[in-house]
């Protein structure tokens, strides 16, 4: 009798020995994951139909998408902080194997215990060099598919907007034909920084769109019925300014938005200079604050 499994039944102990040859770890590593996830859910919410149940933890092997922050990470929904403790692996986009992204600030600050993976990530405008990323980020995803683990990607905000998890899970579905592929949603910055200002996101009649370069905000900012997000704002001020001026729209623009140092400013009132990356301008449409008929 292995000590490691001697409270188990002899079909979990096979399940376990199963597990443990096929991901490298050893049993009793996967039996203090196990019990360690389980008392990370609050009393009541294992029996498997609570709010926390975690989206997808019955599937295995699978890939998940998981939405954390994106700056205060008190933004995670039950479902993304309960797959993330489900999860056999968590994996981490960063820029190199030394340096801690933010998504990884996020996971492990709602859930401290769980085992992260970084993997490097070319966030450059080369696209051999992307593709090369992206190739090598679905390998790391297989390595735990192949072991019939749940492997959970942490992204920032929404996985299915603005984020690598859509093109990932296209390679990865590629490569392994019917492997579940699924995301927890996550809250947009834009999201995140429209309720920081208490602004309207949309309104009858209206469309929102989000935009990364100032001709399609000169394009967009026509429309009046038309809320305009900038994403990837990394661009002078002044110019902002100049468009919103030529088309009489106002805008907030919020920067670090639920992370230190964070600031919500109208556009109007926007020192010079330029905006940084980390900030999401938001022009609302012109009536969506009046209360719908
Ligand atoms: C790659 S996108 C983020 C996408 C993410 N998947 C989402 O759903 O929002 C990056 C852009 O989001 C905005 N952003 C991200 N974090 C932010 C924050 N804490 N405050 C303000 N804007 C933020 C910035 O415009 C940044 O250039």
């Amino acid at each position: 009798v292995r000590k490691s499994s001697i409270y188990l039944p002899d079909e979990l102990k096979q399940l376990l020995e199963e597990r443990a040859e096929r991901s490298g770890r050893s049993e009793a590593d996967l039996i203090r994951a196990a019990i360690g996830r389980l008392l990370a859910m609050p009393a009541g919410a294992d029996d498997g139909g609570g709010p926390d149940r975690p989206l997808a933890s019955s599937v295995r092997p699978a890939l998940v998408g998981v939405g954390v922050g994106p700056g205060d990470p008190g933004l995670i929904t039950t479902t993304g902080r309960a797959t993330l403790l489900a999860a056999d692996r968590v994996l981490v986009i960063t820029t190199d194997d030394h340096s801690v992204g933010r998504a990884e600030m996020v996971v492990r600050s709602v859930a401290p215990a769980v085992r992260l993976q970084r993997v490097p990530f070319a966030i450059v405008p080369d696209e051999a060099h992307r593709e090369a990323s992206l190739q090598a980020l679905a390998g790391a995803v297989l390595t735990g598919t192949d072991a019939g683990e749940l492997v959970a990607v942490a992204v920032l905000g929404d996985p299915s907007q603005w984020s690598v998890f859509p093109a990932l899970a296209a390679a990865v579905r590629q490569l392994r034909t019917g492997l579940h592929v699924v995301a927890v949603p996550g809250i947009t910055a834009y999201q995140a920084s429209a309720s920081r200002a208490a602004v309207a996101l949309g309104g009858a009649g209206g469309a929102l769109v989000v935009v990364d370069n100032l001709a399609e905000l000169d394009r967009r900012l026509g429309d009046a019925q038309v809320v305009v997000v900038v994403y990837k704002a990394s661009v002078d001020g002044a110019d902002v300014q100049a468009i919103a001026a030529r088309h009489h729209r106002h805008a907030v623009v919020a920067e670090l938005n639920g992370l230190p140092g964070e600031r919500l400013v109208d556009l109007a009132d926007l020192p010079a200079g330029p905006i940084s990356y980390l900030a999401t301008v938001i022009f609302p449409a012109l009536d969506h604050d009046r209360v719908p008929s």
